[in-house]
């Protein structure tokens, strides 16, 4: 028996984890949900959009599965409970496989782990303004033990995977101090990783070998805001928003999630892909240890999409549940 949390949040959260606990529930395993309040829509009803009891039950749980949530007009007070949730769990590893899927907007070929830092570098939070704010100052906090910590679960990971290459993605040519350590670090650390080839790539070039060929890398870690911006523009060579699913990952505390938002425009209207969270669900399974159950999965995920069985921004015509619908019918060719 798992214990899960889900936390659907505002939008079409509340949609697409519906369709991911309708698929969880058809396979042969047992799980205790419980849901629980995040977002815009919990904080109109308690005053905190992510509430203590929130971040107990996601602890006390074996993992946890969030929809998306909406951030509101300036509301004073008013936090993003997503950077407070990864930071007050210490879910320091975003993990952001990017797979090609059968489907004329996916390039072919790719397969590829995306391992950010998600806990300290520039969305430290160590903010200021100075000359009656004509001067503004972000400060970039690297540690040892962020960077080694991270490093070591894309490597780690990397040998899981049965990976090859880890790119290690910095720009310590510029940012002397902060890149710098977290490039000594992983030289440290790949010594540990014989089988393993550590490539150091620069944060531009990076930028641009994505786009020119994709399908180069297998494991790319590198620190919190490169790995924003470089997991958003990867995701885009493998079907983009709707199916890209992400993993935020601490000592033994685990959240999964979709990429996309809330989605507002699309509520109620049957529209919401809930592929991104089905994939996510699959990591999640991965993570529990039912490998061969989050494999099967994303197989029948992909096979709806092979066959078009698909929402509208995939070019299909199903709605979210009846593509629920059919990804669980396909669970049973496994
Ligand atoms: P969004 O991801 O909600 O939507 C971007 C575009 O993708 C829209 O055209 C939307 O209709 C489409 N889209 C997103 N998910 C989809 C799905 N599952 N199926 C089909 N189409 C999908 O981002 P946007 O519009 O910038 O933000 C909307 C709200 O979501 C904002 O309040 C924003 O702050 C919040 N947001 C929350 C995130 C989270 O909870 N992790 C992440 C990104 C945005
Ligand atoms: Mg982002």
């Amino acid at each position: 028996m798992y214990k899960i949390t889900l936390l659907p949040g505002d939008g079409i959260g509340p949609e697409v984890i519906a369709a991911a606990r309708e698929a969880l529930t058809a396979l042969p395993l047992e799980w205790d949900f419980t849901e629980c309040g995040i977002g815009y829509g919990e904080y109109q009803r308690s005053g905190s959009p992510l509430p203590d009891s929130t971040l107990q039950a996601i602890r006390n749980a074996d993992a946890a599965l969030f929809g998306a949530v909406t951030t509101p007009p300036n509301i004073p007070n008013y936090f993003s409970p997503v950077v407070r949730m990864r930071q007050s769990l210490d879910l320091y590893a975003n993990l952001r496989p990017n797979r090609s899927i059968q489907h004329p907007s996916s390039r072919a070929s790719i397969d590829m782990l995306i391992v950010r830092e998600n806990t300290e570098g520039l969305y430290s939070g160590i903010e200021r303004t100075e000359d009656d704010g004509n001067r503004a100052i972000t400060e970039r906090v690297i540690t040892r033990k962020g960077s080694e910590r991270i490093l070591r679960k894309a490597f780690d990971t990397a040998r899981q995977l049965g990976r090859k290459t880890v790119h290690v993605v910095h720009k310590a040519n510029v940012l002397r101090q902060t890149c710098g350590l977290f490039r000594a670090t992983a030289l440290e650390v790949a010594k540990d990783y014989p089988d393993l080839t550590m490539q150091e790539m620069l944060v531009d070039t990076c930028a641009m070998e994505l786009v020119r060929a994709p399908e180069q890398f297998e494991v790319i870690v590198t620190t919190n805001l490169f790995g924003d911006i470089l997991s958003d523009e990867a995701c885009m060579f493998v079907g983009g928003l709707g199916v890209a699913a992400s993993g935020n990952i601490g000592a033994d505390v685990a959240v999964f999630e979709p990429v996309h938002g809330s989605a507002p425009t699309l509520v109620g209207t049957g529209k919401a892909n809930p592929t991104a969270t089905f994939f996510a669900a699959a990591m999640m399974l991965d993570y529990l240890g039912e490998k061969e159950q989050a494999a099967r999965l994303k197989t029948a995920v992909e096979a709806c999409i092979a066959e078009g069985q698909v929402t509208p921004d995939l070019g299909g015509s199903l709605t979210t549940s009846e593509m629920t619908k059919t990804v669980i019918g396909k669970l049973g060719n496994w």
